[in-house]
């Protein structure tokens, strides 16, 4: 199932990636500071997801970054935009085919922990899955792990202490908290917000569970990373986007040197 795709990633030069990243909405120039970059259109690799959605063409971004090599998710793939969650992790099996180690998820999530505020950037500890759904769901792949997983540490604590470490490092403060999953497209409601922070929710947002559960699966270390781009529903006087695309803008900068210097201390 994966032969091709690895057969020609691997032919046009991915061979050693390390760590795998998979940027959130606003997130992902930090592709582009990858060196020796190899840059692939998903659209060109066999087998991969297509993105629907005009002027979201992602692609594979494979490099050196911070020492390591790297290889970057520039685009993701939402549950929200009619995919099944086989097709949304794909991506995160082929990084374990091609020998990655170590994966970075991050997005951008509404804050719902009252202490938080817009712009900051929060180490997920653990996850809520509130969608419904498992990627896991369907036959096991035993190739890659077992059929009950263990998310005791779903986010590594070694990965954890290294993201506070690069963050000090810096003088940039980090939140720390449980990510909430739904599915989206639409923004939760003020009633589903206090019902979350009631089960011990921080943030909420619409993407890295799946991916989070299976690089776990696969065995590989998980790190997560949100960026809190709003007050969550009815903590603010509305929601949208575009507010979501201009505070992640506004992050980029500290959310870049976070994770370069996390990837040199991994
Ligand atoms: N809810 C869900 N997803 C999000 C939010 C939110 O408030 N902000 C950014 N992504």
């Amino acid at each position: 199932m994966f032969t091709e795709t690895i057969q020609y990633l691997q032919d046009q030069g991915l061979t050693h990636p390390q760590v795998g990243l998979i940027l959130g909405s606003g997130l992902g120039e930090l592709a582009e500071d990858v060196e020796n970059a190899i840059r692939i259109p998903y659209e060109n690799i066999p087998n991969f997801p297509v993105s629907t959605v005009a002027g979201h063409a992602g692609q594979l971004v494979y490099g050196d970054l911070a020492g390591k090599k790297v290889l970057i998710l520039q685009g993701r793939f939402h549950y929200y935009e009619g995919y099944d969650l086989n097709t949304v992790t794909y991506p995160v099996r082929i990084f374990k085919e091609l020998g990655v180690e170590t994966v970075i998820v991050t997005n951008a999530a509404g804050g719902i922990n009252t202490s938080f505020q817009p712009g900051d950037l929060m180490i997920i500890t653990d996850h809520i899955n509130l969608a419904g759904n498992n990627p896991l769901i369907g036959a096991n792949l035993d190739a890659h792990g077992p059929r009950f997983v263990d998310l005791t540490e779903t986010y590594s604590l070694r990965g954890q202490a290294i993201l506070r470490q690069a963050a000090a490092k810096e003088g940039i403060h980090l939140q720390q908290g449980v990510y909430t999953w739904v599915t989206g497209p639409s923004y939760e409601t003020p009633a589903e917000i206090r019902y979350m922070r009631t089960i011990g929710g921080d943030a909420v947002g619409m993407s890295t569970v799946p991916e989070a559960i299976v690089a776990k699966h696969c065995g590989m270390e998980v790190l997560g990373i949100s960026c809190i781009t709003n007050l969550a529903s009815g903590m603010q006087s509305s929601l949208n986007h575009e507010e979501v695309m201009e505070i992640s803008a506004k992050v980029k900068p500290r959310f870049k040197n976070l994770i370069k210097n996390t990837l040199a201390l991994l």
